[in-house]
Formats: structure tokens, C-alpha cells, sequence
């Protein structure tokens, strides 16, 4: 059967079941921590990795490890076919036209850096203004922030409501001539919306300006098509993608990074060296100095593998339903708040209870075996829109149940008895 984001939960009951079998694939869900068995929900930090992704990586340093791109000999062959075919797996995962256009990096925050370095110096001078959202991940703030002091350009900030979701009107009116780059998170690991972003790209090609998408918290949760997006970058970590840490993919259109200079320089990137001058190498080898992390990036094919397996589209209504159930029961216990109540969210239930810090929430959750993330989660403007220090952060994964979910009420229950 065909699964679609469309489906009704019962249609993709079948679906749901294999969903619910996957669990096992984890040995690290396997363990009990403080007497209890493990509830992972600290998935929107890092996410777990399936043994397949394990064995993978294992494999290839029992029996492949070489370095890539340089030995003609069979090791270095295996270990260059390998690397450069999850480059293919990547490109048909997103639907890239090709590639070329994938680059691999260390991860979303290096491939953000590459752009600001890269096509920010490059294209932004004095005057000029790159918009940014007020829910962005602090790695989609500050690469940004030190380009505009260099250029002596300005950072603006599309604004956003009390529910957690961007103000669009706003955001075009703030779009003008000065507008040379929109840098824009796809989904926020604070609280969990989803941005339409899609519409907010037509916008600001319309006036034509760039877009780069901060997929970090799309790319695990639900079908990513670059180019129904028409974005025109993409970065993405491996590590939140059920994937090794260490590894990422920034997509980028073939001309704009033919048309940008290296970001980082040495081997690899290069077609001649000699002291006089030095020729580039094509994308997206040219973006590629040094040897790259080649066995994080063997995980990283093994967990697209994996998940191309068990559906997407699958697993955002699987977890639309977690987080539906997380939501419903969560906000019904006393002095509970929930943060970001956007109509359209994933995977990220943000939360704060009177009188208590979520640090403490966190402590007494962990002694329960509830693995959550509290703190400003790399989003202190976020916490400040919202004039609160830090909240308490559940976020869900296709792995994770509705008993885990009982259990994490039952831990807030007594979070409150304790310290209410
Ligand atoms: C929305 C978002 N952007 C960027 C990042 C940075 O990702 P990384 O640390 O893997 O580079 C994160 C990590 O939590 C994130 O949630």
C-alpha cells in the first residue's frame, strides 16, 4: 500500500505496526537507568541509532577503512565507491536535481558557516540586510551575526505570535531591496513548529533572494523535497537523523555554488597547486578540504537505508499521533503550560510548570529513567519572546510509544508532588 502524509491513522494501521516493531532495532532503548527501563525523549538533541547503522560503520573499519578520492589500490577504491554512493543515496533522500549539489560537512551548523562564509562574504556588502526567524536555533543566528558585522550589514528578525508561529505579514513587509539572504528553520527544536516554508521561499524568490532552510528537525520527521521547496540551500545533521554524530549535508543549487568560493582550503579541493596559483576543484569536491569523516558518512547511508525501509511520510503521522496524545494529556495536569502551540507542529513538546525550574523537572524525570532535555535548548531568544528562562523539552521519535508517554505523565505527577 501506498502511504501518504494524507492517511488516516487506522489506514495506516499496517504501517504503524512495522513502525511499532522497529523498537527493537535500537539496542540502546534496551537498557533500564535508576531501576526503570529507558524513556528516550531527548530525540530533537540527538537522535538513537539502529543497529544496522552500527554494524555499518563497524563493517567498514573492519574491512574498508582507507582513505577516499586517492589510492588507486582496492581499499581506497571500495572506500571512494562507498562514501561517494551515499552522496547518491543523499541526493535521491532530499530529490536534489544532482549530485554535485550535495556537499558533505560536520554537520548543520558547519553547513550554515559554509553559506555565511562562503556566499555570504561573497554577495553581502554594506547596508544589505539578511533576515533570520525569532525561533532559530543559535546556529542560524550567529554565523549570520558575525557575517553582518564584517559586511556591515544588518540582521532583522521576522517576528513571531504567542502560539509560536512566524507573523508572514510581517515578514513581507520586511522583505525589500536591501534583502540579500533569508535564513530560515524548517522545523524549531524549541517548540516544535513547522514552518511553511515553501511559501515564505516563493516570497522572497519572488523579490529574488535566496533561502536557506535549517532542516536539523525536518529531515527525521517527514519527507524533505528540495526542490518542490525550491530552496536554495539545505543543511541537515546525520546525528539527528538516526545517524552517526560528525557528519551533515548541506544541499546547495548547482549555480550558486559554482559561483561561491571555497570555504575551507587544502587537499581534496583542489585540481592544481603550484606557488603561483592554485586551481579549484569542481562542486562538490571544491567544498570538501581534507579528508571528511568517511565512516560517519557510511552510518549516515546506512540510516537512509533504513529509513527509506519504514516510510516517512509514515513516521510523521505515526508521531503526529504521539505528540497529539503527548499534547492532550500533558496540558490537562495542573500548573502545566505548554510552549509553542503552533497549528502546524513535530515532534516537540516544550513545557514549563508553576513554581518548579525545569532543571529540577529534569532531575526528578531522570531518576524516573525519563531521558528530556531542559535549558534554552540553543534558543535564548525563543525563551526570551516567551519570558521564561528554559523549559522542560519532550521530543518524540518513530521508536517511542504511548506507554513511555504515560510514564512521563506519571513523572510529572510526581515532579509536582515533590516540589509543588
Ligand atoms: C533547529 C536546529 N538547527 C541547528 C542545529 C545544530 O545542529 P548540529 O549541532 O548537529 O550542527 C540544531 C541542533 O539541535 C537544531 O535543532
Amino acid at each position: 500500500m501506498e502511504i501518504s502524509a494524507t492517511m488516516s491513522v487506522p489506514e495506516i494501521q499496517q504501517q504503524r505496526v512495522s513502525i511499532a516493531g522497529c523498537r527493537h532495532h535500537f539496542p540502546v532503548l534496551r537498557q533500564w537507568v535508576n531501576g526503570k527501563p529507558l524513556v528516550y525523549f531527548d530525540n530533537a538533541a540527538t537522535s538513537q541509532k539502529p543497529q544496522v547503522v552500527i554494524d555499518a560503520m563497524m563493517k567498514y573499519y573492519e574491512s574498508e577503512n582507507s582513505n577516499i578520492h586517492r589510492g588507486v589500490h582496492y581499499l581506497s577504491e571500495r572506500a571512494t565507491q562507498a562514501y561517494e554512493g551515499v552522496r547518491v543515496k543523499v541526493k535521491q533522500f532530499i530529490n536534489a536535481g544532482h549530485q554535485r549539489e550535495i556537499i558533505f560537512v560536520r554537520g548543520t551548523t558547519e553547513g550554515i558557516n559554509l553559506v555565511a562564509h562562503s556566499y555570504g562574504r561573497r554577495n553581502l556588502k554594506e547596508g544589505d540586510e539578511v533576515l533570520v526567524s525569532a525561533m532559530e536555533h543559535h546556529s542560524n543566528i550567529v554565523p549570520w551575526q558575525i557575517l553582518c558585522e564584517e559586511q556591515r550589514a544588518t540582521l532583522r528578525v521576522i517576528p513571531m505570535n504567542d502560539r509560536g508561529e512566524l507573523l508572514l505579514d510581517e515578514y513581507e513587509r520586511m522583505m525589500g531591496k536591501r534583502t540579500k539572504l533569508v535564513a530560515l528553520v524548517h522545523v524549531s527544536n524549541a517548540l516544535g513548529t513547522i514552518n511553511p516554508v515553501k511559501q515564505m521561499i516563493a516570497s522572497a524568490h519572488a523579490r529574488g533572494v535566496p533561502v536557506l532552510i535549517d532542516g536539523a528537525q525536518a529531515v527525521p520527521h517527514m519527507k524533505v523535497d528540495v526542490r518542490e521547496l525550491d530552496c536554495d540551500f539545505y543543511a541537515f545533521s546525520s546525528h539527528k537523523l538516526f545517524g552517526p554524530t560528525g557528519v551533515g549535508i548541506l544541499y546547495g543549487k548547482t549555480h550558486l555554488l559554482e559561483a561561491m568560493p571555497p570555504y575551507q582550503s587544502g587537499g581534496d579541493m583542489i585540481k592544481s597547486v603550484t606557488f603561483e596559483k592554485t586551481l579549484y576543484n569542481d562542486i562538490p569536491y571544491k567544498f570538501e578540504a581534507g579528508t571528511p569523516n568517511i565512516g560517519g558518512g557510511i552510518g549516515l547511508g546506512a540510516a537512509i537505508d533504513y529509513i527509506n525501509q519504514i516510510d516517512l511520510n509514515a513516521i510523521a503521522v505515526f508521531e503526529h499521533e504521539l505528540l497529539r496524545y503527548a499534547t492532550e494529556k500533558v496540558s490537562a495536569i495542573g500548573g502545566v503550560h505548554i510552549i509553542g502551540n503552533a497549528k502546524e507542529k513535530a515532534s516537540v513538546l516544550s513545557f514549563v510548570i508553576d513554581g518548579i525550574h525545569p532543571h529540577d523537572i529534569g532531575t526528578i524525570l531522570d531518576a524516573e529513567g525519563i531521558a528530556i532535555r531542559t535549558g534554552h535548548h540553543c534558543a535564548q531568544p525563543v525563551m526570551l519572546r516567551f519570558g521564561i528562562p528554559a523549559t522542560a523539552r519532550a521530543s518524540f521519535a518513530f521508536y517511542n510509544t504511548k506507554d513511555e508517554i504515560d510514564a512521563l505523565v506519571r513523572g510529572i505527577h510526581k515532579v509536582i508532588e515533590v516540589l509543588g
